[in-house]
């Protein structure tokens, strides 16, 4: 971040037109004033609603959308508590154009009137619920497959290696050593089997108040500690964060795991991990499956300055077994994906060299839950 505030600041500020860089914006941003009236338009708008300017500036938001539409509350909530708002994963059918998944933030226009900007996010947000499902199914054929495994490959596999012991009584030198070979094999199979163990739990999770940062910290020193050793990290915590509605040990494993990645992806000379968390007001989330909205306004990120995912895995980042490194099993993120998932929070990341970020969404503790949108008006 410093490195490109330093760059900018290197060339003379050019004259913009707001009105430019408004027109020139991918997704549709209105105005719409005390009376629901719209007052402007973005070029983006005008296409997303397949009417020009003229058209949209006489029209109430109600034209546009239908009159139960959230956009509504969201459009209120930010008049009552002057706070800017997000929704995600909205199903609204438009009069105009049909059915959308749109994400959906409204802001006060800052000027001390009554107008509230609105932008809406059609594709990208899309992608985020495609992706979230995605992991939910990788989590769930993982399930599968960790239940078959246990039952049809360990109960053989002691079989097995109890055979290979009692060959190793009367074997000899030579033999011995294959007989070794088994019972290693075994044992190493016995182990991925245990590490896929986790998945075939079904049971809910046991949630307590967990305290993020003594997660990060813990996990944070028992990296440096190993095999994060030759990396530098950078904690930027929000200290006034409320606890994780989570279960603890799960998040520090879920964590080591991406902060394990992180380290391996990391550079060997000037490897950097940055950890951080921060409070997003008015975070929303449908959970796709449900018609629940949750709230996860908590986000913790882990970033590297390593090359980045690899372009062809990242569609199937969080199925099991998609691995490129030598010794990997592929069940690190797979494992991430299932954990939070049963915290019900969401994971996504954005991957370019020198900057991969995987962002976690959880939701606060219930006894925790205060915020401008929750507290009564
Ligand atoms: N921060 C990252 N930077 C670059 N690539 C990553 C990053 N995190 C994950 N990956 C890619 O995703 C793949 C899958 O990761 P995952 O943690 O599931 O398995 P793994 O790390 O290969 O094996 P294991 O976790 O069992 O040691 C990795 O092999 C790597 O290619
Ligand atoms: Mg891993």
């Amino acid at each position: 971040m410093a490195a490109r505030g330093s760059v900018i600041r290197r060339f003379p500020e050019v004259a913009v037109e707001a009105r430019a860089v408004l027109a020139a914006l991918p997704d549709p941003v209105l105005v719409v004033d005390e009376q629901g009236m719209l007052r402007y338009a973005n070029l983006a708008a005008e296409e997303f609603f397949d009417a020009g300017t003229t058209v949209l500036l006489g029209l109430p938001l109600a034209g546009l959308l239908p009159e139960d539409s959230p956009v509504f509350g969201l459009i209120d909530s930010v008049r009552r508590t002057g706070a800017s708002v997000s929704e995600y994963g909205l199903m609204i059918d438009m009069p105009r154009i049909g059915p959308r998944t749109l994400a959906v933030q409204a802001a006060p226009m800052g000027d001390g009137s009554e107008l509230v900007v609105v932008s809406l996010q059609g594709r990208s947000i899309a992608d985020k619920i495609d992706r979230q499902l995605t992991h939910r199914n990788a989590a769930r054929s993982v399930t599968a497959m960790a239940s078959m495994l246990a039952h049809e490959v360990k109960n053989p596999l002691s079989g097995i290696r109890g055979a290979a012991q009692l060959l190793e009584e009367n074997a000899s030198q030579a033999d011995r050593e294959l007989t070794r070979l088994i019972c290693d094999e075994a044992d190493r199979i016995c182990a991925l089997v245990d590490r896929m163990d986790v998945f075939s739990d079904r049971r809910p999770l046991e949630r307590a108040p967990v305290n993020i940062h003594e997660v990060l910290e813990r996990v944070r020193r028992a990296a440096q500690s190993g095999f994060a050793r030759n990396v530098r990290f950078i904690e930027e915590y929000d200290p006034s964060l409320p606890p994780v509605n989570g279960n603890r040990d799960l998040l520090i494993q879920t964590f080591l795991n991406l902060v394990k990645n992180a380290a391996e992806a990391a550079p060997s000379q000037g490897g950097e991990i940055q950890l951080a968390t921060s409070y997003q007001h008015g975070v929303r989330m449908t959970v796709a499956g449900s018609d629940s909205r949750v709230h996860l306004p908590l986000m913790v990120t882990v970033t590297d300055n390593g090359d980045g995912i690899p372009e062809d895995i990242q569609p199937h980042l969080f199925d099991p077994f998609v691995s490129t490194k030598h010794n990997g099993t592929g069940l690190g993120l797979a494992l991430v994906a299932k954990v939070i998932g049963d915290h019900g929070g969401v994971i996504e990341f954005d991957s370019q060299p020198r900057r991969t970020v995987f962002r976690v969404y959880l939701p606060v503790a219930p006894t925790a839950v205060i915020t401008p949108l929750e507290k009564p008006s």
